[in-house]
Protein backbone atom coordinates (compact mmCIF):
# COMPACT_ATOMS: atom_id res chain seq x y z
CA UNK A 1 0.00 0.00 0.00
CA UNK A 2 3.01 2.22 1.16
CA UNK A 3 4.57 1.77 -2.20
CA UNK A 4 1.25 2.65 -4.21
CA UNK A 5 1.17 5.82 -2.55
CA UNK A 6 4.82 6.92 -3.58
CA UNK A 7 4.04 6.07 -6.75
CA UNK A 8 1.21 7.91 -7.36
CA UNK A 9 2.58 10.97 -5.67
CA UNK A 10 -0.48 13.01 -5.52
CA UNK A 11 -2.03 11.82 -8.47
CA UNK A 12 -5.89 11.28 -8.81
CA UNK A 13 -6.30 7.93 -10.93
CA UNK A 14 -9.55 7.28 -12.59
CA UNK A 15 -10.32 3.21 -13.05
CA UNK A 16 -12.80 2.42 -16.08
CA UNK A 17 -14.72 -1.17 -15.89
CA UNK A 18 -17.94 -2.32 -16.93
CA UNK A 19 -18.85 -4.08 -13.43
CA UNK A 20 -19.30 -1.32 -10.01
CA UNK A 21 -17.81 -2.70 -7.06
CA UNK A 22 -20.81 -2.11 -4.95
CA UNK A 23 -24.52 -2.67 -6.56
CA UNK A 24 -27.59 -1.34 -4.98
CA UNK A 25 -30.30 -3.57 -4.84
CA UNK A 26 -33.74 -2.39 -3.07
CA UNK A 27 -35.63 -4.69 -1.18
CA UNK A 28 -39.24 -3.38 -0.29
CA UNK A 29 -37.91 -0.30 1.81
CA UNK A 30 -34.07 -1.38 2.16
CA UNK A 31 -31.02 -1.24 0.15
CA UNK A 32 -28.77 -3.77 0.23
CA UNK A 33 -25.64 -3.20 -1.07
CA UNK A 34 -24.25 -6.34 -2.55
CA UNK A 35 -20.41 -7.02 -3.88
CA UNK A 36 -20.57 -8.75 -6.82
CA UNK A 37 -18.71 -12.19 -7.85
CA UNK A 38 -16.06 -10.97 -10.21
CA UNK A 39 -12.19 -11.24 -10.65
CA UNK A 40 -11.74 -8.15 -11.79
CA UNK A 41 -13.78 -6.28 -8.52
CA UNK A 42 -11.74 -8.59 -5.91
CA UNK A 43 -9.00 -7.30 -7.16
CA UNK A 44 -9.09 -3.74 -8.11
CA UNK A 45 -11.27 -2.72 -5.16
CA UNK A 46 -8.17 -2.96 -2.49
CA UNK A 47 -5.89 -1.22 -4.97
CA UNK A 48 -8.61 1.99 -4.90
CA UNK A 49 -8.79 2.02 -1.52
CA UNK A 50 -5.25 2.59 -1.03
CA UNK A 51 -5.45 5.08 -4.37
CA UNK A 52 -8.28 7.05 -4.10
CA UNK A 53 -9.70 9.03 -7.20
CA UNK A 54 -12.50 8.14 -9.29
CA UNK A 55 -13.74 4.34 -10.48
CA UNK A 56 -16.11 4.73 -13.41
CA UNK A 57 -18.83 1.68 -14.35
CA UNK A 58 -22.07 0.58 -15.08
CA UNK A 59 -24.78 0.93 -12.92
CA UNK A 60 -26.34 -2.17 -12.48
CA UNK A 61 -28.14 -2.19 -9.08
CA UNK A 62 -31.88 -2.21 -9.00
CA UNK A 63 -32.11 1.04 -6.46
CA UNK A 64 -29.20 2.66 -8.22
CA UNK A 65 -31.14 4.58 -10.78
CA UNK A 66 -33.53 6.20 -7.82
CA UNK A 67 -30.67 7.01 -5.28
CA UNK A 68 -27.94 7.74 -7.43
CA UNK A 69 -29.43 9.23 -10.85
CA UNK A 70 -30.00 12.58 -9.73
CA UNK A 71 -26.05 13.16 -8.61
CA UNK A 72 -24.47 10.17 -10.40
CA UNK A 73 -21.26 10.18 -8.34
CA UNK A 74 -21.46 8.02 -4.80
CA UNK A 75 -18.66 7.70 -2.08
CA UNK A 76 -17.88 4.07 -1.39
CA UNK A 77 -17.17 1.68 0.33
CA UNK A 78 -21.00 2.56 2.15
CA UNK A 79 -19.07 2.08 5.95
CA UNK A 80 -16.34 4.13 5.47
CA UNK A 81 -15.74 6.38 2.04
CA UNK A 82 -12.31 6.19 0.28
CA UNK A 83 -13.12 6.97 -3.21
CA UNK A 84 -15.84 8.47 -6.10
CA UNK A 85 -17.73 5.62 -7.67
CA UNK A 86 -19.23 7.15 -11.13
CA UNK A 87 -22.40 5.19 -13.11
CA UNK A 88 -23.01 5.05 -16.66
CA UNK A 89 -26.30 3.80 -17.42
CA UNK A 90 -27.55 1.89 -20.30
CA UNK A 91 -31.21 0.98 -21.61
CA UNK A 92 -32.25 -2.56 -21.88
CA UNK A 93 -31.17 -2.46 -25.78
CA UNK A 94 -27.47 -0.79 -25.23
CA UNK A 95 -27.16 -3.61 -22.60
CA UNK A 96 -27.90 -6.24 -24.92
CA UNK A 97 -25.78 -5.10 -27.49
CA UNK A 98 -22.57 -3.93 -25.76
CA UNK A 99 -22.71 -6.05 -22.77
CA UNK A 100 -24.19 -8.98 -23.39
CA UNK A 101 -24.12 -9.37 -27.10
CA UNK A 102 -20.30 -8.06 -28.35
CA UNK A 103 -19.28 -8.32 -25.26
CA UNK A 104 -20.33 -11.51 -23.84
CA UNK A 105 -20.92 -13.81 -26.95
CA UNK A 106 -18.45 -12.05 -29.22
CA UNK A 107 -14.89 -11.37 -27.40
CA UNK A 108 -15.62 -13.90 -24.14
CA UNK A 109 -15.93 -17.02 -26.55
CA UNK A 110 -13.41 -15.39 -28.74
CA UNK A 111 -10.21 -15.17 -26.18
CA UNK A 112 -11.45 -18.31 -24.01
CA UNK A 113 -10.91 -21.51 -26.04
CA UNK A 114 -13.99 -23.18 -24.56
CA UNK A 115 -15.04 -24.55 -27.93
CA UNK A 116 -18.28 -22.35 -27.66
CA UNK A 117 -18.92 -20.22 -30.84
CA UNK A 118 -18.39 -16.56 -30.74
CA UNK A 119 -21.43 -14.59 -32.25
CA UNK A 120 -20.78 -11.09 -34.07
CA UNK A 121 -23.62 -9.04 -34.81
CA UNK A 122 -22.88 -5.91 -36.22
CA UNK A 123 -25.94 -4.47 -34.57
CA UNK A 124 -23.91 -5.30 -30.92
CA UNK A 125 -20.64 -4.00 -32.34
CA UNK A 126 -22.26 -0.58 -32.54
CA UNK A 127 -24.13 -0.77 -29.17
CA UNK A 128 -20.23 -1.47 -28.01
CA UNK A 129 -18.86 1.47 -30.14
CA UNK A 130 -20.68 3.42 -29.05
CA UNK A 131 -20.97 2.97 -25.05
CA UNK A 132 -17.03 3.27 -25.33
CA UNK A 133 -17.37 6.51 -26.72
CA UNK A 134 -19.59 7.68 -24.15
CA UNK A 135 -17.10 6.03 -20.85
CA UNK A 136 -14.26 8.30 -23.07
CA UNK A 137 -16.62 11.20 -22.37
CA UNK A 138 -16.74 10.16 -18.82
CA UNK A 139 -13.18 10.08 -18.70
CA UNK A 140 -12.55 13.05 -20.23
CA UNK A 141 -14.62 14.99 -17.80
CA UNK A 142 -13.43 13.63 -14.48
CA UNK A 143 -9.68 14.27 -15.83
CA UNK A 144 -8.82 16.58 -13.28
CA UNK A 145 -5.11 17.69 -15.44
CA UNK A 146 -4.64 17.01 -19.67
CA UNK A 147 -2.20 13.82 -18.53
CA UNK A 148 -4.55 12.06 -16.06
CA UNK A 149 -3.73 8.64 -15.01
CA UNK A 150 -6.32 6.18 -16.36
CA UNK A 151 -6.83 2.49 -15.38
CA UNK A 152 -8.63 0.71 -18.17
CA UNK A 153 -10.20 -2.73 -16.88
CA UNK A 154 -11.13 -5.74 -19.49
CA UNK A 155 -12.48 -6.89 -22.78
CA UNK A 156 -15.52 -4.29 -23.05
CA UNK A 157 -13.32 -1.34 -23.21
CA UNK A 158 -10.93 -2.30 -25.77
CA UNK A 159 -11.59 0.61 -28.01
CA UNK A 160 -11.37 2.61 -25.20
CA UNK A 161 -8.10 3.64 -25.12
CA UNK A 162 -7.53 5.34 -28.54
CA UNK A 163 -10.65 7.30 -27.56
CA UNK A 164 -9.20 8.35 -24.94
CA UNK A 165 -6.10 9.26 -26.76
CA UNK A 166 -7.49 11.62 -28.62
CA UNK A 167 -9.29 14.13 -26.29
CA UNK A 168 -6.26 14.05 -23.81
CA UNK A 169 -3.24 12.57 -25.71
CA UNK A 170 -1.09 13.07 -23.11
CA UNK A 171 -2.73 10.34 -20.86
CA UNK A 172 -1.16 7.82 -19.27
CA UNK A 173 -3.34 4.81 -20.19
CA UNK A 174 -2.80 1.59 -18.50
CA UNK A 175 -4.52 -1.12 -19.80
CA UNK A 176 -5.28 -4.94 -18.44
CA UNK A 177 -7.04 -7.56 -20.09
CA UNK A 178 -8.17 -9.76 -17.83
CA UNK A 179 -9.13 -12.74 -19.60
CA UNK A 180 -6.98 -14.73 -22.00
CA UNK A 181 -5.73 -13.57 -25.44
CA UNK A 182 -5.84 -16.19 -28.21
CA UNK A 183 -3.20 -17.26 -31.34
CA UNK A 184 -3.60 -14.91 -34.34
CA UNK A 185 -6.12 -17.43 -36.14
CA UNK A 186 -8.23 -17.55 -33.50
CA UNK A 187 -8.29 -13.49 -32.73
CA UNK A 188 -8.89 -13.04 -36.35
CA UNK A 189 -12.14 -14.61 -36.93
CA UNK A 190 -13.48 -11.21 -35.41
CA UNK A 191 -14.59 -9.02 -38.07
CA UNK A 192 -13.70 -5.69 -36.61
CA UNK A 193 -10.63 -7.38 -35.09
CA UNK A 194 -8.42 -4.55 -36.47
CA UNK A 195 -10.05 -1.98 -35.00
CA UNK A 196 -10.21 -3.60 -31.62
CA UNK A 197 -6.10 -3.95 -32.19
CA UNK A 198 -5.91 -0.01 -32.71
CA UNK A 199 -8.20 0.58 -29.65
CA UNK A 200 -5.84 -1.09 -27.40
CA UNK A 201 -2.62 0.53 -29.20
CA UNK A 202 -3.38 3.88 -27.86
CA UNK A 203 -2.91 2.61 -24.26
CA UNK A 204 0.35 3.38 -23.02
CA UNK A 205 1.23 0.23 -20.87
CA UNK A 206 -1.01 -2.68 -22.05
CA UNK A 207 -1.33 -5.74 -19.46
CA UNK A 208 -1.90 -9.60 -19.14
CA UNK A 209 -1.69 -12.15 -16.95
CA UNK A 210 1.39 -14.00 -18.19
CA UNK A 211 3.89 -13.88 -20.62
CA UNK A 212 2.15 -16.16 -23.11
CA UNK A 213 -0.72 -13.92 -23.80
CA UNK A 214 1.62 -10.88 -24.28
CA UNK A 215 3.37 -13.32 -26.85
CA UNK A 216 -0.19 -14.19 -28.76
CA UNK A 217 -1.33 -10.66 -28.97
CA UNK A 218 2.23 -9.19 -30.26
CA UNK A 219 2.05 -12.23 -32.84
CA UNK A 220 -1.84 -10.86 -33.82
CA UNK A 221 -0.71 -7.30 -34.20
CA UNK A 222 2.43 -8.46 -36.31
CA UNK A 223 -0.28 -10.74 -38.57
CA UNK A 224 -2.91 -7.68 -38.72
CA UNK A 225 -1.51 -4.47 -38.60
CA UNK A 226 1.36 -2.31 -39.80
CA UNK A 227 3.24 -1.25 -37.17
CA UNK A 228 6.80 -1.60 -35.95
CA UNK A 229 7.23 -4.00 -32.72
CA UNK A 230 10.24 -4.35 -31.22
CA UNK A 231 10.43 -7.39 -29.37
CA UNK A 232 13.64 -6.84 -27.03
CA UNK A 233 11.67 -4.20 -25.25
CA UNK A 234 8.10 -6.00 -25.84
CA UNK A 235 7.25 -2.29 -27.36
CA UNK A 236 4.72 -1.19 -30.33
CA UNK A 237 4.68 1.77 -32.18
CA UNK A 238 1.91 2.76 -34.69
CA UNK A 239 0.91 6.32 -35.36
CA UNK A 240 3.41 7.83 -33.19
CA UNK A 241 2.30 6.23 -30.42
CA UNK A 242 4.14 3.51 -28.24
CA UNK A 243 2.56 0.84 -26.42
CA UNK A 244 4.94 -1.51 -24.00
CA UNK A 245 3.12 -4.96 -23.33
CA UNK A 246 3.72 -6.48 -20.67
CA UNK A 247 2.67 -9.67 -17.72
CA UNK A 248 1.81 -9.01 -14.86
CA UNK A 249 -0.32 -11.59 -13.51
CA UNK A 250 -3.06 -10.17 -10.92
CA UNK A 251 -3.18 -10.84 -7.23
CA UNK A 252 -5.63 -10.57 -4.37
CA UNK A 253 -5.27 -8.19 -1.20
CA UNK A 254 -2.68 -9.61 1.58
CA UNK A 255 -3.17 -9.79 4.14
CA UNK A 256 -7.02 -10.77 3.92
CA UNK A 257 -9.35 -8.70 4.69
CA UNK A 258 -10.92 -11.13 7.55
CA UNK A 259 -7.89 -11.95 8.84
CA UNK A 260 -8.57 -10.06 12.19
CA UNK A 261 -12.43 -11.24 12.56
CA UNK A 262 -12.71 -14.41 11.09
CA UNK A 263 -13.97 -17.50 13.14
CA UNK A 264 -10.64 -20.25 13.46
CA UNK A 265 -10.75 -23.26 10.92
CA UNK A 266 -11.80 -25.56 13.28
CA UNK A 267 -14.90 -23.32 13.81
CA UNK A 268 -15.38 -23.02 10.40
CA UNK A 269 -15.33 -27.00 9.60
CA UNK A 270 -17.54 -27.52 12.27
CA UNK A 271 -20.49 -24.89 10.96
CA UNK A 272 -20.12 -26.45 7.10
CA UNK A 273 -19.99 -30.28 8.47
CA UNK A 274 -22.98 -29.40 10.69
CA UNK A 275 -25.09 -27.25 8.76
CA UNK A 276 -25.12 -29.89 6.67
CA UNK A 277 -25.63 -32.94 8.97
CA UNK A 278 -22.48 -34.64 8.64
CA UNK A 279 -19.99 -35.73 11.08
CA UNK A 280 -17.25 -33.35 12.39
CA UNK A 281 -14.16 -35.64 10.42
CA UNK A 282 -16.45 -35.83 6.81
CA UNK A 283 -14.33 -35.27 3.71
CA UNK A 284 -14.91 -31.90 2.10
CA UNK A 285 -14.19 -30.87 -1.41
CA UNK A 286 -15.07 -27.26 -2.40
CA UNK A 287 -15.54 -25.44 -5.89
CA UNK A 288 -16.68 -21.35 -6.03
CA UNK A 289 -17.54 -19.94 -9.30
CA UNK A 290 -19.93 -18.16 -11.39
CA UNK A 291 -21.81 -20.34 -13.28
CA UNK A 292 -19.86 -20.12 -16.27
CA UNK A 293 -19.04 -22.50 -19.39
CA UNK A 294 -15.58 -21.73 -18.96
CA UNK A 295 -14.96 -22.49 -15.39
CA UNK A 296 -15.25 -26.74 -15.94
CA UNK A 297 -17.61 -27.34 -13.51
CA UNK A 298 -19.17 -29.93 -15.96
CA UNK A 299 -15.75 -32.08 -15.78
CA UNK A 300 -15.32 -31.53 -12.04
CA UNK A 301 -18.41 -32.95 -11.34
CA UNK A 302 -17.35 -36.10 -13.72
CA UNK A 303 -14.07 -36.28 -11.38
CA UNK A 304 -16.33 -36.83 -8.39
CA UNK A 305 -18.24 -39.41 -9.93
CA UNK A 306 -14.97 -41.25 -11.29
CA UNK A 307 -13.61 -41.18 -8.02
CA UNK A 308 -16.82 -42.29 -6.25
CA UNK A 309 -16.60 -45.07 -8.75
CA UNK A 310 -13.02 -46.06 -8.61
CA UNK A 311 -13.54 -45.70 -4.64
CA UNK A 312 -16.42 -46.84 -3.52
CA UNK A 313 -15.35 -46.80 0.45
CA UNK A 314 -15.36 -43.17 0.01
CA UNK A 315 -19.40 -43.06 -0.41
CA UNK A 316 -20.43 -41.19 2.99
CA UNK A 317 -17.62 -40.09 3.90
CA UNK A 318 -16.60 -37.59 1.55
CA UNK A 319 -19.02 -34.59 0.02
CA UNK A 320 -18.25 -32.07 -3.25
CA UNK A 321 -19.99 -28.47 -2.42
CA UNK A 322 -20.34 -26.42 -5.47
CA UNK A 323 -21.09 -22.54 -5.29
CA UNK A 324 -22.41 -21.56 -8.22
CA UNK A 325 -23.06 -17.79 -8.52
CA UNK A 326 -25.78 -17.34 -11.13
CA UNK A 327 -23.90 -14.93 -14.00
CA UNK A 328 -25.17 -13.46 -17.50
CA UNK A 329 -28.58 -15.32 -17.13
CA UNK A 330 -29.65 -13.45 -19.59
CA UNK A 331 -27.78 -15.33 -22.70
CA UNK A 332 -28.92 -18.40 -23.30
CA UNK A 333 -25.75 -20.49 -23.56
CA UNK A 334 -25.47 -19.06 -19.69
CA UNK A 335 -29.20 -20.45 -19.09
CA UNK A 336 -28.60 -24.32 -20.74
CA UNK A 337 -25.42 -24.01 -18.83
CA UNK A 338 -27.27 -23.81 -15.58
CA UNK A 339 -29.83 -26.30 -16.57
CA UNK A 340 -26.38 -28.92 -17.38
CA UNK A 341 -24.70 -28.33 -14.40
CA UNK A 342 -27.95 -28.74 -12.04
CA UNK A 343 -29.07 -32.23 -14.13
CA UNK A 344 -25.15 -33.66 -13.25
CA UNK A 345 -25.48 -33.10 -10.35
CA UNK A 346 -28.66 -34.68 -9.98
CA UNK A 347 -27.90 -37.82 -11.94
CA UNK A 348 -24.70 -38.20 -9.89
CA UNK A 349 -26.60 -37.75 -6.62
CA UNK A 350 -28.92 -40.55 -7.78
CA UNK A 351 -26.13 -42.63 -8.95
CA UNK A 352 -24.40 -42.61 -5.31
CA UNK A 353 -26.33 -41.50 -2.52
CA UNK A 354 -26.99 -43.81 0.52
CA UNK A 355 -29.46 -42.73 3.53
CA UNK A 356 -29.27 -39.30 3.75
CA UNK A 357 -25.91 -38.51 2.72
CA UNK A 358 -25.59 -37.25 -1.14
CA UNK A 359 -22.19 -36.87 -2.89
CA UNK A 360 -22.57 -33.34 -4.17
CA UNK A 361 -24.13 -30.16 -2.74
CA UNK A 362 -24.84 -27.58 -5.11
CA UNK A 363 -25.68 -24.07 -3.85
CA UNK A 364 -26.62 -21.80 -7.40
CA UNK A 365 -26.88 -18.92 -5.61
CA UNK A 366 -24.55 -15.16 -4.88
CA UNK A 367 -22.72 -16.00 -1.69
CA UNK A 368 -21.26 -12.98 0.10
CA UNK A 369 -17.08 -13.17 -0.20
CA UNK A 370 -16.90 -13.22 4.01
CA UNK A 371 -19.47 -16.44 3.65
CA UNK A 372 -17.44 -17.88 0.71
CA UNK A 373 -13.81 -17.56 2.62
CA UNK A 374 -15.33 -19.37 5.90
CA UNK A 375 -15.91 -22.22 2.92
CA UNK A 376 -12.57 -21.66 2.02
CA UNK A 377 -11.35 -22.34 5.98
CA UNK A 378 -13.68 -25.66 6.09
CA UNK A 379 -12.32 -27.57 3.41
CA UNK A 380 -10.01 -30.42 2.83
CA UNK A 381 -9.71 -29.50 -0.90
CA UNK A 382 -10.36 -26.67 -3.49
CA UNK A 383 -10.78 -27.65 -6.69
CA UNK A 384 -10.55 -24.81 -9.55
CA UNK A 385 -10.71 -26.93 -12.80
CA UNK A 386 -11.28 -23.89 -15.60
CA UNK A 387 -10.74 -25.01 -19.21
CA UNK A 388 -9.40 -21.52 -19.83
CA UNK A 389 -8.94 -18.58 -17.57
CA UNK A 390 -6.55 -15.89 -17.27
CA UNK A 391 -5.56 -16.10 -14.11
CA UNK A 392 -8.63 -17.15 -11.40
CA UNK A 393 -8.42 -15.51 -7.74
CA UNK A 394 -10.36 -18.25 -6.34
CA UNK A 395 -7.01 -20.45 -6.51
CA UNK A 396 -5.52 -17.29 -4.64
CA UNK A 397 -7.89 -16.59 -2.30
CA UNK A 398 -7.90 -20.54 -1.02
CA UNK A 399 -4.92 -20.12 -0.32
CA UNK A 400 -4.89 -16.73 1.37
CA UNK A 401 -7.65 -18.41 4.18
CA UNK A 402 -5.83 -21.16 4.98
CA UNK A 403 -3.26 -19.40 7.95
CA UNK A 404 -3.15 -23.31 9.58
CA UNK A 405 -1.32 -24.33 6.30
CA UNK A 406 -3.47 -27.07 5.38
CA UNK A 407 -5.77 -27.74 2.74
CA UNK A 408 -5.11 -28.95 -1.30
CA UNK A 409 -5.73 -27.15 -4.41
CA UNK A 410 -5.82 -29.03 -7.00
CA UNK A 411 -5.54 -26.87 -9.88
CA UNK A 412 -6.26 -26.66 -13.81
CA UNK A 413 -2.73 -26.04 -16.08
CA UNK A 414 -5.15 -24.02 -18.35
CA UNK A 415 -5.15 -21.21 -15.57
CA UNK A 416 -3.20 -18.06 -15.32
CA UNK A 417 -2.50 -19.22 -11.87
CA UNK A 418 -0.59 -22.79 -12.40
CA UNK A 419 1.96 -20.70 -13.64
CA UNK A 420 2.60 -19.97 -10.03
CA UNK A 421 1.44 -21.92 -7.87
CA UNK A 422 3.08 -25.09 -8.75
CA UNK A 423 2.69 -26.78 -5.61
CA UNK A 424 -0.87 -27.02 -6.00
CA UNK A 425 -1.59 -30.52 -8.09
CA UNK A 426 -1.60 -29.26 -11.83
CA UNK A 427 -4.33 -31.00 -13.41
CA UNK A 428 -5.68 -31.31 -17.17
CA UNK A 429 -9.78 -30.91 -16.38
CA UNK A 430 -10.36 -32.76 -20.02
CA UNK A 431 -8.98 -35.87 -18.62
CA UNK A 432 -11.25 -36.77 -15.85
CA UNK A 433 -9.50 -39.72 -14.38
CA UNK A 434 -6.12 -37.57 -14.05
CA UNK A 435 -8.45 -35.04 -12.05
CA UNK A 436 -10.02 -37.71 -10.08
CA UNK A 437 -6.75 -39.27 -8.59
CA UNK A 438 -5.92 -35.93 -7.96
CA UNK A 439 -8.48 -35.65 -5.92
CA UNK A 440 -8.51 -38.79 -4.17
CA UNK A 441 -4.64 -38.11 -3.30
CA UNK A 442 -5.38 -34.06 -1.76
CA UNK A 443 -7.79 -36.10 0.24
CA UNK A 444 -5.33 -38.44 1.61
CA UNK A 445 -2.44 -36.24 1.42
CA UNK A 446 -0.16 -36.53 4.75
CA UNK A 447 -0.55 -33.15 6.84
CA UNK A 448 3.29 -32.05 6.41
CA UNK A 449 2.83 -32.25 2.60
CA UNK A 450 0.04 -29.94 3.07
CA UNK A 451 1.82 -27.95 5.32
CA UNK A 452 4.82 -27.86 2.69
CA UNK A 453 2.48 -27.28 -0.26
CA UNK A 454 0.75 -24.36 1.08
CA UNK A 455 3.12 -22.65 3.24
CA UNK A 456 4.93 -22.09 -0.14
CA UNK A 457 2.34 -21.25 -2.04
CA UNK A 458 0.90 -18.61 0.83
CA UNK A 459 4.41 -17.19 0.87
CA UNK A 460 4.10 -16.60 -3.26
CA UNK A 461 0.13 -15.01 -2.76
CA UNK A 462 1.64 -13.09 0.57
CA UNK A 463 4.57 -11.37 -1.77
CA UNK A 464 3.07 -10.78 -4.91
CA UNK A 465 0.08 -9.80 -3.71
CA UNK A 466 -2.94 -7.14 -5.22
CA UNK A 467 -0.62 -3.79 -4.10
CA UNK A 468 2.67 -5.52 -6.19
CA UNK A 469 0.58 -6.17 -9.23
CA UNK A 470 -0.92 -2.72 -9.25
CA UNK A 471 2.52 -1.08 -7.83
CA UNK A 472 4.31 -2.70 -10.62
CA UNK A 473 1.77 -1.48 -13.37
CA UNK A 474 2.40 2.40 -11.94
CA UNK A 475 6.27 1.78 -11.27
CA UNK A 476 6.21 1.33 -15.46
CA UNK A 477 4.11 3.99 -15.84
CA UNK A 478 6.22 6.47 -13.88
CA UNK A 479 9.47 5.70 -15.79
CA UNK A 480 7.32 6.22 -19.04
CA UNK A 481 6.27 9.74 -17.84
CA UNK A 482 9.86 10.45 -16.79
CA UNK A 483 11.08 9.49 -20.29
CA UNK A 484 8.82 11.62 -22.27
CA UNK A 485 8.95 14.77 -19.79
CA UNK A 486 12.72 13.95 -20.28
CA UNK A 487 12.53 13.83 -24.67
CA UNK A 488 10.21 16.93 -24.44
CA UNK A 489 12.89 18.99 -22.92
CA UNK A 490 15.49 18.15 -25.30
CA UNK A 491 13.58 18.19 -28.05
C1 LIG B 1 -14.46 -12.04 -15.37
C2 LIG B 1 -14.21 -10.82 -16.21
C3 LIG B 1 -14.66 -9.57 -15.46
C4 LIG B 1 -16.08 -9.70 -15.00
C5 LIG B 1 -16.26 -10.98 -14.18
C6 LIG B 1 -17.72 -11.19 -13.78
O1 LIG B 1 -13.63 -12.03 -14.25
O2 LIG B 1 -12.86 -10.74 -16.56
O3 LIG B 1 -14.58 -8.45 -16.31
O4 LIG B 1 -16.48 -8.60 -14.22
O5 LIG B 1 -15.81 -12.09 -14.95
O6 LIG B 1 -18.56 -11.17 -14.90
P1 LIG B 1 -19.73 -10.10 -15.09
O7 LIG B 1 -20.15 -10.25 -16.51
O8 LIG B 1 -20.75 -10.47 -14.09
O9 LIG B 1 -19.14 -8.74 -14.80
Amino acid sequence: RKLLHRQLAGERIIVVSNREPYIHIKNSERIEVHRPASGLVTAVEPVMRACSGTWIAHGSGSADRETVDRHDRVQVPPEQPEYTLRRFWLTREEENGYYFGFANEGLWPLCHIAHVRPIFRSSDWKQYTAINQRVADAVTEEAASDDPVVLVQDYHFALLPKMIRKTLPKATIITFWHIPWPNPESFGICPWHEELLKGLLGSTILGFHTPFHCKNFLETVDRCLETRIDHESSTISRDGNLTMVESYPISIQWPSPWQETQPTVLECRNAVRSSLGLAADHLIGLGVDRQDYTKGILERFRAVESMLKRHPEMAGRFTFIQIAAPTRSVLEDYRAFEDQVRDLAARINGRFSTGSWQPICLKAEYHDPEEVNRYYRAADVCMVTSLHDGMNLVAKEFVAARDDEQGVLVLSRFTGAAHELHEALIVNPYHIEQTADALYQALYMPDFEQRERMSSMRTLVRDFNIYRWAGRMLLDAARIRQREKLAMRIN
